[in-house]
């Protein structure tokens, strides 16, 4: 009997730590072995020759099939959206299981298990996004879902259907550090948005380039400085989600100065994207109608910066997918809408890694190791699923992507994998893409091509996040 599975040879393999020249032996899902040259046999080998040997990626930030009102429909679901992931070079992803107002938090996790269910590719684990901190919500179902392995949660100071007052922000975050879990904060001021949005409104500005202008820097640099200070009153630690600029980069930067726990996310959009992409006087701009909204160049070359010095922690999709073309997205009732009516959110969970790559490592402003930190190895241990995931080690789950450093890939959505109309990104050239992922040991996708593995992925509970055991309370 062979004494592996399955055998990379001759790649070149890449930590958040280390790069080398080595094997890597899988038997049963796991790294077994590595190694200069593996004796021994397999019942599969990968020559990884002139390949790069990455730990697949942890996206721990992306919307799949999440319940949404007023006839709006997310297009992908656990299937479509994971198929999509494993393509990219995603070996986990972890969306989010939506309390609605008035919901049971523990009927959201319930139905969300039930949508993914048997279609998954790849592993998943759940954050919870709080709307509705009640009672019930704060005394019983939190602190026990956190003891069932759903250890951080979204919080919103935006969106008439899922925010929170400050009052509410500060009993969750007191929450967060009683039981030992992470809040991610989505910082923007609300009030701000409502009084801008009108504004702009009564002069007949309803066109998506207006989204930009309803939600400027100073919105979200308020609310993150906001969120900072709440979480210096409780004294716990937080994470600022999909960080957009320089302004909010600012307020990071001040609170660390100050020795505060403050975590941060960026996302695709806000190194490849600018407000000129929510477009001219036409609807096409709709399709990069997200929030925060991409900003200028300027702030482009900031958050590049920031990526390289160490800011940030964790680099995400955000993938929120609704199609242009369809009432149930983007065209709210098969029309043009005025923005304060256009879903938020866009695709990339396919093109998140290559992105990074390309204008990152082959761009010559991070190293392949800070890239396989950002993407796999920190969110791993943000989110209580280090080392099970995010690294290869022995023992570690055998979530691999074999990546051609040097492959051009010019990106168009018939390419893709997601079951969205569009992508952001149509007609961007980058360099460097995954050929194979394997999750668990098994090839879940190869040369752009999904393997049809339908149901492999399985549920992850995640353990006490680092940064809170760090904390120490
Ligand atoms: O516009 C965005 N980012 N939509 C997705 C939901 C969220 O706020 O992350
Ligand atoms: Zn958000
Ligand atoms: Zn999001």
């Amino acid at each position: 009997m062979a004494a592996y599975d399955l055998i990379l040879r001759n790649g070149t393999v890449a930590t958040a730590a280390d790069t080398m020249q080595c094997d890597v032996g899988i038997a049963n899902g796991r790294i077994t072995a590595l190694a200069a040259h593996i004796e021994g046999t397999a019942t599969t080998e990968i020559d990884a020759t002139g390949k790069l040997v990455l730990p697949g990626g942890v996206d721990a930030h992306c919307h799949l099939d999440q319940p949404m009102p007023d006839g709006l429909r997310m297009a992908d679901d656990f299937e479509s959206g994971t198929r999509s992931a494993a393509c990219g070079g995603t070996t986990t992803v972890i969306p989010f299981a939506a309390q609605q107002k008035g919901q049971s938090l523990m009927a959201a996790v319930e139905d969300y298990h039930t949508r993914a269910a048997g279609k998954a590719l790849i592993d998943y684990a759940f954050h919870l996004i709080v709307s509705d901190p009640n009672e019930t919500v704060l005394r019983e179902e939190l602190p026990e879902l956190i003891r069932q392995g759903y250890t951080s949660f979204k919080i919103y100071m935006t969106y008439d259907d899922l925010k929170l007052n400050d009052r509410e922000v500060l009993e969750v975050l007191a929450l967060t550090r009683r039981e030992g879990a992470l809040t991610m904060i989505h910082a923007e001021n609300s009030d701000c948005i409502a009084w801008l949005t009108e504004q702009l409104e009564r002069a007949g500005h309803t066109a998506p380039r207006y989204h930009a202008q309803s939600r400027p820097p100073v919105v979200e640099r308020e609310a993150t400085h906001r969120a900072i200070s709440m979480a210096e009153l409780v004294d716990v630690p937080v994470l600022i989600v999909h960080v957009s600029g320089a302004e909010a980069i600012e307020q990071i930067r001040w609170a660390r100065g100050r020795g505060l726990r403050v975590l941060a996310e960026t996302c695709p959009q806000y190194l490849y994207l600018t407000e000129d992409d929510l477009g001219g006087a036409g609807y096409e701009g709709a399709k990069c109608v997200c929030s925060p909204p991409p900003r200028d160049a300027a702030n482009q070359e900031v958050v590049w910066n920031a990526l390289a010095e160490g800011l940030f922690t964790v680099f995400s999709s955000d993938h929120a997918p609704f199609r242009y073309d369809d009432p149930a997205g983007k065209k709210p009732g098969g029309k043009a809408v005025p923005f304060r009516h256009i879903p938020n959110g866009i695709p990339g969970i396919e093109t998140r890694l290559p992105l990074l790559f390309s204008g990152g490592v082959n761009g010559g402003r991070i190293s392949l190791n800070r890239f396989v930190a950002l993407t796999a190895t920190d969110p791993a241990r943000c989110y209580g699923l280090y080392p099970r995931k995010g690294t290869i080690a022995i023992g570690a789950d055998a979530d691999i992507a074999i990546w051609d450093a040097q492959r051009e890939v010019r990106i168009s959505n018939a390419m893709l994998h997601h079951n969205v109309d569009y992508t952001p990104y149509e007609g961007i050239t980058v360099r460097g893409w995954p050929v194979i992922t394997i999750s668990r040991g098994v090839v879940v996708a190869r040369d752009g091509e999904p393997a049809p593995r339908k149901g492999h992925g399985q549920f992850l509970r995640c353990g006490t996040p680092e940064p809170v055991a760090a904390a120490g309370r």
